[in-house]
């Protein structure tokens, strides 16, 4: 059987910084609680006309450059993101047209910080079965014009930040690369603990002007709720990938846990028995990137050397649905 290997990584972030003391000008908070409660000290927020699919284009020009791929070269095109340009079609579409590969079949995944994840897993069942042999799995998200800048939205509003990542996914012979395992999960009962619920079909008309004046069309979360979960499921998804393939933690050269909160990522490798040194982390420099997270790490940790062909690389996701998901990758 075929194996999925990651022939080339790339992430593109928008220019745009915004740091703790730009968001103290907007709403009632501080620097100091950031950073404490959260690890994040600046995140990049997009400047007007730019696209989920432009951020994707972005980083899709890097990671083929990496893979020595062309556009033409690619056969399925996997877009995780929570958004798209429009209402619909989804941003896949638009980053097809983007890449000039008219033809080329395009599916969204809209499984937020889960979705990189997911897209990965589907991915590999198409290359072990043969149906495809060179894939483009991307993470690409907004969330800044999304936000609500008042002290009513803070916790939300401090958190994320948009980016995108791109992978060239490619079939290989080599039994001893690639996708190790992966494993999904989500739970339904929880959807309301995390989600953004206006504007919404089941309101006729879906959106009405009063609406807008209230806090229900911007994102919402428990936080302290989502923390809890997220604590336990990260590593007993990390465990259940090791298990599976038959590998301890040990044999892991680097952690790549989506980046919700550095107290979430310490809490992780506490759990883990591994040291900070061992996990990925740049929550400081961009927050939460929801689909973008996992393949934002995945190009940095490269471009420093952190990963290296050979090196097992053990990724995990956990957010709104809640969806959580693990892979275990021999790059
Ligand atoms: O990506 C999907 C997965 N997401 C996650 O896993 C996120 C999980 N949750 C978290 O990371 C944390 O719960 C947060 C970072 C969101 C919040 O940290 P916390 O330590 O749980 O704080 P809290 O929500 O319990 O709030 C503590 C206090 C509250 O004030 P009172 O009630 O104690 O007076 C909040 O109103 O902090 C207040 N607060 C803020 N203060 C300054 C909330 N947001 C802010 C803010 N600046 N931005």
């Amino acid at each position: 059987m075929k194996r999925t290997i990651f022939a080339g990584i790339g992430h593109y972030v928008p220019e745009k910084v915004i740091t703790n003391s730009d968001l103290e000008k907007w709403m009632d908070t501080t620097d100091e609680w950031i950073q404490e409660r959260t690890g994040i000290k600046e995140r990049r927020w997009v400047k007007e006309g730019q696209t989920v699919s432009g951020l994707a284009f972005e980083a899709t020009k890097i990671a083929l450059q990496r893979a020595q791929l062309a556009p033409q070269d690619i056969e399925f095109i996997i877009f995780a993101s929570m958004e798209s340009d429009v209402v619909f079609p989804g941003g896949g579409c638009f980053l097809q047209q983007k890449l000039e590969i008219p033809g080329v079949p395009s599916m969204d995944i809209r499984n937020q910080c889960s979705g990189f994840l997911y897209g990965l897993a589907v991915a590999d069942q198409f290359i072990k079965t043969g149906m495809y042999k060179t894939i483009l799995l991307v993470g690409s998200e907004i969330q800044s014009t999304g936000l609500d800048l008042t002290t009513r939205g803070r916790d939300m509003a401090v958190l994320f930040g948009d980016g995108a990542g791109a992978a060239v996914l490619t079939a290989s012979n080599d039994a001893d690369r690639g996708v190790i395992v992966t494993k999904l999960h989500a739970d339904g009962r929880f959807t309301d603990k995390l989600w953004g619920e206006w504007p919404s079909i089941t309101h006729h008309p879906r959106i009405t002007a009063e609406m807008l004046e209230t806090d229900r069309i911007y994102p919402k979360m428990e936080g302290r709720y989502v923390f809890k979960h997220a604590v336990t499921r990260f590593p007993e998804v990390i465990h259940e990938a090791l298990n599976e393939a038959g590998y301890s933690i040990d044999q892991v050269d680097l952690v790549v846990p989506h980046q919700a909160n550095l107290r979430i990522t310490e809490a992780v490798a506490q759990r883990l028995g591994v040291g900070m040194d061992k996990v990925y982390s740049n929550i400081h420099k961009y927050g939460n990137t929801t689909a973008a997270t996992i393949p934002i790490c995945l190009s940095e940790a490269w471009e420093e050397g952190r990963i290296k062909q050979g090196n097992v690389v053990a990724l995990a996701s956990f957010g709104s649905g809640f969806t959580w998901a693990s892979s275990l990758v021999k790059w």
